[in-house]
């Protein structure tokens, strides 16, 4: 009957504002058909349950979904178990994938993907970093042609939000539990501020701009939680902030890959981000630095990656495979800036 219908696994902070800008666009050719959450019941009963169509089947069992003829099976669940299980039957039963799973994606991406194009079907995962941002489809889409060899740049909307709110005086207990009512921060908020949202995020990017298959275990961490208010006087005085960073340079056959609270000079137009806004800046060899910039955490804006992943899905754009090569990683950056 020509139109795509959608599942959605997930109905939290970001699969709720999906149900909504499909409500509030109305794209045509696109139906919500399922709704998959835990506890059903309390989630007919959010203020956010009026945005999915009446006609949609909501489920605590995941069967229904994917036993069901739906064309594109969108997870916002996030973590590695059950996501992966059910997004391997998904695919392997010849549906479109669309995901925003970081740790997913930095872990097990190569290999879903590789299992997307046996089945002859797409994954797509825009949302994955930097929410609203189009990093992922600029640099595969705009950027193929060069050769990326560094990037660098804020991805964690939380760690930022805390540390410009930081700057400003407030205390950082405070500002942690504003980002988690505000649905910035993850589950469970040690993902955001002990590093390991952001480096499964420079894991992502480093494979789809580096050609480089990082492993996020290895990726050098530090915490922001040890960050405090007077580390912004020192940091004032050197003419500079604090953000938490990540980046990854190709060095020869390795790559340099670190994400750490670092000093960040006042005039870098980093400095100048301040609550979810992400940044990326990737330099290539003949197309120079380019930045990517916008809101990188929060319903809406993620909700607007996964939209405009259905849509390139719905319109059949397909997915180019890169060439990936195994490198090895190490946490000695030479930035020219970090705590310790
Ligand atoms: N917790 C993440 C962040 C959400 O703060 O950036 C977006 O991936």
């Amino acid at each position: 009957d020509g139109v795509v219908k959608v599942a959605l696994l997930g109905f939290g902070t970001v699969g709720s504002s999906v149900a909504k800008v499909l409500a509030g666009s109305k794209f045509p050719g696109i139906a919500l058909t399922h709704v998959y959450n835990r506890d059903v019941a309390r989630k007919r009963d959010s203020a956010a349950a009026k945005f999915v169509p009446s006609t949609a089947k909501w489920t605590e069992n995941i069967d229904d979904v994917l036993k069901s003829d739906v064309d594109v099976v969108i997870e916002l669940m996030g973590g590695l178990t059950p996501a992966e299980g059910w997004l391997r039957k998904a695919l392997s039963a010849g549906k479109h994938v669309v995901t925003a799973n970081k740790q997913l994606i930095a872990y097990r991406g190569t290999s879903l993907q590789r299992l997307a194009a046996k089945h002859g079907v797409q994954l797509v995962y825009g949302a994955a970093v930097a929410g609203g941002v189009p990093v992922i489809p600029g640099i595969l889409q705009g950027l193929g042609g060069d050769r990326v060899t560094r990037l660098s740049g804020i991805v964690n909307g939380t760690c930022n939000y805390i540390l410009s709110r930081m700057e400003t005086g407030a205390e950082y207990a405070t500002v942690l539990q504003d980002a988690q009512q505000l649905g910035y921060a993850e589950a469970n908020p040690s993902a955001d501020v002990d590093g390991f949202d952001a480096r499964a995020k420079l894991c992502i990017l480093s494979r789809i701009a580096l050609h480089a298959e990082l492993n996020p275990d290895e990726v050098a961490t530090q915490t922001i939680s040890t960050v405090e208010a007077i580390d912004f006087v020192y940091a004032k005085e050197l003419s500079c902030t604090i953000r938490q960073v990540s980046r990854a340079q190709v060095d020869g056959t390795r790559v340099h890959a670190r994400v750490a609270p670092m000093l960040i000079p006042l005039s870098s137009p980093m400095a100048w981000s301040h609550g979810t806004q992400n940044m990326v800046v990737t330099s290539g060899n003949y197309g120079g630095d380019v930045v990517f910039s916008g809101h990188g955490a929060g319903g809406e804006p993620t909700a607007v990656a996964v939209v405009s992943d259905l849509l390139a899905v719905s319109q059949g754009a397909k997915a180019v495979e890169l060439p990936v090569r195994k490198r090895q990683v190490t946490g000695e950056f030479l930035a020219p800036h970090y705590l310790r």
